[in-house]
């Protein structure tokens, strides 16, 4: 095989729960995660020895500060092969936005790198390696709809987010995690976040009901000034409900109308220029299927 391209999806926080500290500098967390249509492309090739990491956006660090790189060192230390890769990722998710990008791209790198050395690892133990590299890389691999605990640690199933139109929107600044975190603590919890009515709300297939339960606990401590405006652009056109993601600094709206989510686009690009419409997908990084010939 001479070169392996896997999709990767980015995701949102559906909703987000501080539960507390875990000892080590962490938080613990209870969110309802959702891999969604906006992609990462991760292509690997084989090479001799040595990882070589290459992307359209110049922003990316091409060393172990990037966890896509740490994960293909992962892979190599655990599998004992001798080899390297070339990676290259053509980057369509936003940095500091909270969609967990660089994560993706991590779990398309140890996917690609699964299937280009014919390791079969499967789902479970790419998930396990996965974790070594970063707190959202498990996820990634598994995609969907899924309850997540701990540090991400914790993956549990969750009813599949009924069809619905995503719009979302991420403003030109960034949110830093740890500045996000820092400020939690000393702002404290205030918003009350009930995943359990959210997910019966899913089960029930009433997206108007589960939109409702959409709410991030980081969001005020994500002390992003264009949250507030996002949010209220997404009702004021017509959102089932609106909330930031992880982190921040992306916001997400919910429609179950696409002609309704179209204006929404429309009327949040005369402000912002990364705004993009999705829909959930079941699915987390995976293979490309090559494409028949003849
Ligand atoms: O996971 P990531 O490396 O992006 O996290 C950066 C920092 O954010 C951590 O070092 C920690 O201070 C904070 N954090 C946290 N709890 C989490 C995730 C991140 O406190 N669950």
């Amino acid at each position: 095989m001479d070169k392996v391209t896997v999709t990767a999806p980015a995701k949102l926080n559906l909703s987000l729960d501080v539960t507390g500290t875990d000892g080590r500098g962490y938080h613990t967390l209870d969110m309802i995660m959702q891999t969604v249509s906006v992609y990462e492309k991760v292509t690997v090739m084989p090479r001799q020895e040595g990882i070589v990491l290459s992307s359209n956006a110049k922003y990316i660090p091409r060393d172990s500060k990037n966890v896509a790189f740490r994960a293909a060192e992962v892979f190599f230390d655990h599998s004992g092969i001798s080899a390297g890769a070339d990676i290259y990722i053509r980057k369509k998710v936003p940095i500091k936005a909270g969609m967990a990008g660089g994560s993706a791209d991590a779990a398309g790198v140890l996917v690609a790198l699964d299937r280009l050395y014919g390791t079969v690892y499967g789902t479970e133990k790419l998930m396990e390696l996965g974790g070594r590299v970063g707190s959202d890389v498990p996820f990634m691999i598994s995609g969907g709809t899924k309850r997540v605990q701990g540090t991400g640690d914790v993956i549990l199933p969750c009813p599949a987010m009924p069809r619905c139109h995503l719009v979302i929107c991420m403003p030109s600044r960034g949110v830093s995690t740890p500045a996000a975190f820092m400020n939690f603590d000393r702002l404290g919890k205030e918003v009350p976040v009930d995943t359990r009515a959210l997910m019966d709300a899913m089960a029930r297939k009433d997206i108007r009901k589960a939109a409702l339960f959409m709410v991030n606990e980081l969001e005020e401590a994500a002390r992003s000034p264009d949250t507030r405006p996002i949010k209220e652009k997404l009702l004021a056109t017509g959102a089932l409900g609106a909330a930031m993601t992880g982190s921040g600094a992306a916001v997400f709206g919910v429609f179950d109308d696409d002609s309704l989510a179209q204006k929404a686009v429309e009327a949040l690009k005369e402000d912002y220029r990364s705004v993009y419409l999705a829909h959930p997908v079941s699915f987390g990084a995976r293979v490309d299927r090559p494409l028949r010939k003849g």
